[in-house]
């Protein structure tokens, strides 16, 4: 805290956060609470914009700090009259600094960008959340590069002390210097990576969490034992498998695909399961049909392994017939007969 300059944080008045997610409300709330700024919310989820604003409200971490006497009631009135929502971009009042946390997608972020760009003053720093994107990438849609930034904060915000910073090619250093003092203001301890896909963090866990799901969707073992494996045996607070529900199986999945197409190799190919997950709509505790997932999945393992212990007798039978050499047998994800179908990356 003792390198931080003055100058450079009395610039940072007001802060617009682009997308109320998980993400973009834990943002905001260590924003509007250690570096006492305004806090703007965008979202074009009128229901995101509501439910954030209530979770802050309600945040059981400010109630927490105001019985441990660290935060008091009027401090925490304060923080939360710091805040304003918006749906409407035209609507954003003069930023100092915009950081950018909506869905992991390239051209939702970048038409983003282009919009909010417009509509900022041109010395404001517009900084971007993204997991994996090219920061140099993203930094193309808009008027002023040097301007541009990653900003990698961890999930849950208010809880992670880390915030890897990625200065793109274009990134001037004051925006850089700049950035830096913000976070650490937040309270966070800097990182600073150059711009590869996934920058630090996502290229070392991603794969991680993949090989975790290909570990699942193989019948290595139950999401149980490959969790608890990982746990006790590596000292890691949660499993990967727990970890990608927390993550959001959308996120994950977006981020092995900017992997796999930019780095090109096949090791990060993403899991079958985890595609088939999204697809399902089942994206881990931010997605509504985690329960109704859990019901499925549950008379789908039955109706599977059913359907799967039936074809291995009949394989049986048949290599008996025919003195066939042992096969091994695989439907889509499955090998038969003794691995059972595992379909939930969540407890069920
Ligand atoms: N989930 C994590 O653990 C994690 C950690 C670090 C970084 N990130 C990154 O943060 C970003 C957000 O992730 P999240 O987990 O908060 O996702 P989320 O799905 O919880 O939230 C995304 C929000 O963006 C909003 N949004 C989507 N399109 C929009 C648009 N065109 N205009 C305005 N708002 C829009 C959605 O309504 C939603 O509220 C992603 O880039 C992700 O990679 C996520």
């Amino acid at each position: 805290m003792s390198s931080i300059v003055p100058e450079a944080l009395s610039k940072i008045k007001q802060l617009c956060v682009i997308g109320s997610g998980q993400m973009g409300i834990g943002i905001g709330l260590v924003a509007a609470r250690y570096a006492k700024v305004q806090v703007q919310f965008i979202d074009n989820s009128q229901t995101q914009l509501e439910t954030g604003i209530k979770f802050i409200g309600k945040c059981s971490l400010l109630d927490k700090d105001i019985a441990k006497e660290r935060l008091t009631p009027l401090e925490k009135t304060e923080i939360l009259n710091r805040f304003t929502t918006i749906s409407d971009m035209k609507d954003i009042k003069s930023p100092d600094f915009v950081i950018e946390a909506v869905s992991e997608n390239l051209n939702i972020k970048s038409s983003i960008f282009e919009q909010v760009s417009k509509l900022v003053p041109r010395e404001c720093i517009l900084a971007s959340n993204t997991s994996s994107i090219s920061i140099t990438k993203l930094a193309s849609f808009v008027p002023v590069p040097e301007n541009f930034i990653g900003m990698h904060f961890m999930n849950p915000v208010p809880v992670m002390k880390l915030v890897e910073i990625i200065p793109g090619l274009q990134t001037s250093s004051e925006t850089l210097n700049i950035t830096k003092q913000f976070a650490q203001i937040m309270g966070k301890t800097v990182t600073v990576s150059v711009d590869s896909p996934g920058f630090i963090a996502n290229r070392l866990l991603m794969p991680y969490i993949n090989e975790a799901v290909i570990a699942l969707q193989d019948g290595i073992a139950s999401k149980e034992d490959i969790d608890t494996t990982m746990k006790l045996g590596t000292n890691v607070p949660m499993g990967p498998l727990t970890l990608a529900d927390f993550i959001g199986l959308d996120t994950c999945l977006a981020i092995m695909n900017v992997l796999h197409s930019q780095l090109g190799d096949s090791k990060y190919r993403p899991a079958v399961l985890l595609q088939k997950y999204v697809d399902a709509g089942w994206l881990g505790k931010k997605s509504d049909f985690a329960k109704a997932y859990d019901k499925v999945s549950h008379k789908d393992n039955n109706t599977l392994n059913t359907i799967c212990g039936a074809w291995w007798w009949l394989l049986k039978l048949v290599q008996r017939l025919f003195k066939k050499p042992k096969m091994t047998v695989r439907i889509g994800d499955q090998l038969l007969p003794n691995v059972p179908y595992k379909c939930g990356l969540r407890e069920s």
